[in-house]
């Protein structure tokens, strides 16, 4: 599986493109975001191990392809992770969801933990941690390491959109974890935000601009 896979799906291409723009209602923004990670959802959850089971149509039995294993663990970095959550759910409405709180220490200028609440068993189920901007990547490895810590074998990041300097950190700390993003951005700025990017996704979610 390649390290970087950008979903360049025409809907969410197009969706991303309002997204972007600054005019965008802060309702808007939340449903553009919730259809697009429906979307990237489709496409990080391709992987899933199938089985089959026996069922009954109106016409004969059939053995039928259906998930096998653990429910697979969403894993949200508070707070902007938790705008992608609702489209996964939507979707996969059984996987069980963690949380990872990080903050950055002003002095070292290094990713704190302040809370992790994630589901039992990592070792045996897929986990996808989801954050809508890899920036510095800081808190992505990071998040990436407590969940490895905790047990987690099998991840995926899925992100909206990354910076370069985001990926190579990634590549670099964590080359076991392929990451899904709906576009490659140009750079970070001076202040570590995505450009061209969208802004302060957190700030656009939750309209507390
Ligand atoms: N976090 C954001 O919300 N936006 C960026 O551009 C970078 C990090």
């Amino acid at each position: 599986m390649p390290h970087l896979t950008v979903v360049d799906h025409p809907l969410i291409q197009h969706k991303l493109s309002i997204m972007r723009q600054e005019q965008v209602s802060t309702a808007g923004f939340r449903r553009l975001l919730r259809e697009i990670s429906l979307l990237l959802a489709y496409e990080v959850t391709r992987e899933l191990e199938l089985t089959t089971m026996t069922i009954q149509t109106p016409m004969c039995e059939m053995e039928a392809p259906t998930l096998e294993g653990k429910k697979l663990a969403l894993i949200s970095i508070l707070r902007a992770g938790n705008g992608l959550l609702d489209g996964i759910l939507e979707l996969i409405p059984g996987a069980r969801v963690g949380f990872v709180g990080l903050y950055r220490d002003p002095e070292t200028l290094k990713p704190v933990e302040y809370y992790c609440k994630v589901p039992k068993e990592l070792d045996a189920r897929m986990t996808i941690v989801v954050d809508p901007m890899l920036a510095t990547g800081n808190s992505s490895v990071a998040a990436i390491d407590m969940l490895k810590a905790r047990g987690a074998k099998n991840l995926r990041f899925l992100c909206l959109l990354a910076a370069p300097e985001g990926v190579e950190r990634m590549r670099e700390a964590h080359p076991d974890v392929p990451i899904f993003t709906a576009s490659l951005d140009e750079k970070l700025d001076d202040h570590g935000y995505i450009v061209p990017g969208l802004g302060d996704a957190g700030d656009r979610m939750f309209g507390t601009k």
